[in-house]
């Protein structure tokens, strides 16, 4: 569909959820593009709208459906808009999201997105809604209908990146960890990592188009593993190892890692990578062995502690952060006593806290009692919180007058904008993924510049530029 005169249809996309979905709606739109759509932020103007969803806990599904019921209207308005539900909550419910919003055209999970574009034509042409929800995935191929994008799609969309300098590569699909809260095994399938060779190829094109920072994305991403036809193993050091070799990469991430598999070899790739980020998440989920082994996460609070001091013996200038659940079924007082005392020592960045949601079809849904009230777990998520607050800003003023090298990443979000001199409030974020606020250029976006810490709160650091390096030193 490449002939100018025909219109162009207007493609509006909402991604809630994890980085995994940030980079599915990327290549949706990309294959949407190249179809002859067009992105618009305006849903009333648009002709598609597609929700990518997450199912990880409630409160992501309710704020779908209630997205769709606001649509309803416009729907009726202009019959031929064509609405799709995409991703994990596509693939968890199914056939239910067409009975509560029968507006819908088509679901489609995310083993299949590579077939939006047909199944958006053929629920137009056959007038009925398009269910798309098979995880099978062929290991392997290049058949994008089965594999999705299991290989390398070369249809990449700058425009839904964080920035044209910034990009996420996937390093593996799925799950098989199972923990007994977690949907997204059974939503993301089967886990798998992609061939080496595969990743660097896409690390390659990326930095040709003028990327300079990647993050690799897996749900367990240091588990990664894979063999090449020679028969070589690659572990993700491996990898961090061949894409430090990329002429122009100047800085690799990658998210998310699981205690068990925070191997040495992986904390000397990150110590001896100059452009390896030293920033590690590591989810711990809870401070407590009893509730870890119900939520059979297979590690002990002992094994946690022993891995942080690895971690702060082999990188003492990384920072790390951390997950938690709290109010799993069976959560005491005692209990979330230990979460305290772990984020307590373990001194982390910062935390992402959550209130345990049940999933159904999980198994801590089928064989546990929700059983802590929502007014403890709220008070218990409040606790963790004001505790962890309190140390990311004893963490962010230990930094203080100590110079960073910062990745500039765009104006300030509370910054009035950029000055018609061209200067004005920036952001961007250190090696050890600290978050810095600073007055400079505009040219700067894009840049690494060295910046002087000088006020600090929990989540930011206020600072000046002092330098502008185009190359990031070791640190
Ligand atoms: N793969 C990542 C996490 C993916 S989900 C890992 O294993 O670390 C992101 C976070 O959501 C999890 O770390 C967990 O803290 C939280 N989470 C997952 N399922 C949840 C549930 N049912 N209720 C509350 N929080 C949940
Ligand atoms: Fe979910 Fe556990 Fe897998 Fe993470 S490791 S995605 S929490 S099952
Ligand atoms: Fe949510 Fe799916 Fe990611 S359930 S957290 S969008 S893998």
């Amino acid at each position: 569909m490449s002939d100018a005169k025909v219109a162009k249809k207007k493609l509006y996309i909402e991604t809630v959820g994890c980085q995994m979905n940030l980079l599915d709606s990327e290549l949706v739109v990309g294959k949407l593009r190249n179809e002859g759509y067009e992105l618009t932020d305006e849903i009333g103007k648009a002709d598609t709208i597609l929700y990518n969803t997450c199912s990880v806990r409630q409160h992501a599904e309710d704020k779908i459906y209630s997205a769709l019921g606001r649509i309803r209207q416009l729907k009726e308005l202009k019959p031929d808009l064509q609405i799709g539900v995409l991703g994990c909550m596509a693939q968890k419910d199914q056939k239910q999201i067409l009975r509560r919003a029968p507006h819908v055209d088509i679901v489609v999970g995310p083993g299949q997105l590579a077939k939006v574009p047909e199944l958006l034509v053929q629920a137009q042409e056959q007038s009925k809604p398009q269910l798309a929800i098979s995880l099978a995935r062929t290991a392997g191929s290049n058949d994008l209908v089965t594999s999705s994008f299991a290989e390398y799609d070369p249809i990449r969309e700058p425009a839904m990146r964080p920035s044209s300098f910034q990009a996420f590569v996937r390093i593996m699909m799925g799950c098989d960890k199972f923990c007994t809260y977690c949907i997204v095994p059974s939503v993301r399938g089967p886990e798998q990592s992609r061939p080496a060779s595969i990743i660097v190829e896409e690390a390659r094109t990326l930095v040709d188009q003028g990327v300079k920072e990647i993050t690799l994305l897996g749900q367990t991403v240091n588990s990664y593993k894979s063999v090449d036809s020679a028969g070589r193993t690659y572990r993700l050091s491996d990898l961090l190892e061949q894409l430090h070799e990329i002429p122009g990469l100047l800085r690799i991430k990658f998210i998310t890692n699981f205690p068990n598999d925070m191997t040495d070899d992986l904390l000397q790739a990150v110590r001896d990578l100059p452009r390896v980020s030293r920033y590690l998440h590591i989810p711990a989920q809870s401070g407590c062995d009893t509730v870890l082994k119900r939520m059979k996460r297979n590690y002990s609070v002992a094994l946690y502690d022993d891995m942080l001091a690895r971690i702060r013996e082999t990188i003492p200038d990384a920072s790390v952060s951390s997950d938690f659940i709290v109010g799993f079924p069976g959560e005491s007082e005692e209990s979330f006593e230990k979460s305290m005392q772990l984020v307590d020592r373990s001194r982390f960045k910062n935390s992402f806290i959550f209130k345990y949601s049940p999933r159904q079809g999980t198994k801590a849904d089928t064989l546990f009692i929700d059983d802590v009230p929502e007014e403890v777990k709220k008070r218990r998520n409040n606790d963790l919180l004001t505790l962890q607050t309190q140390i990311s800003q004893e963490d962010n003023q230990r930094l203080l007058g100590k110079s960073l090298e910062v990745l500039v990443e765009g104006p300030s979000k509370s910054s009035k904008g950029i000055s018609a001199g061209g200067v004005g409030q920036l952001t961007g974020r250190s090696a050890c993924d600290r978050n810095f606020v600073f007055d400079g250029p505009e040219r700067l976006i894009g840049e690494f510049v060295q910046v002087v810490a000088e006020e600090a709160t929990g989540v930011t650091l206020f600072g000046r530029v002092v330098t502008q390096d185009l190359v990031p030193p070791r640190a």
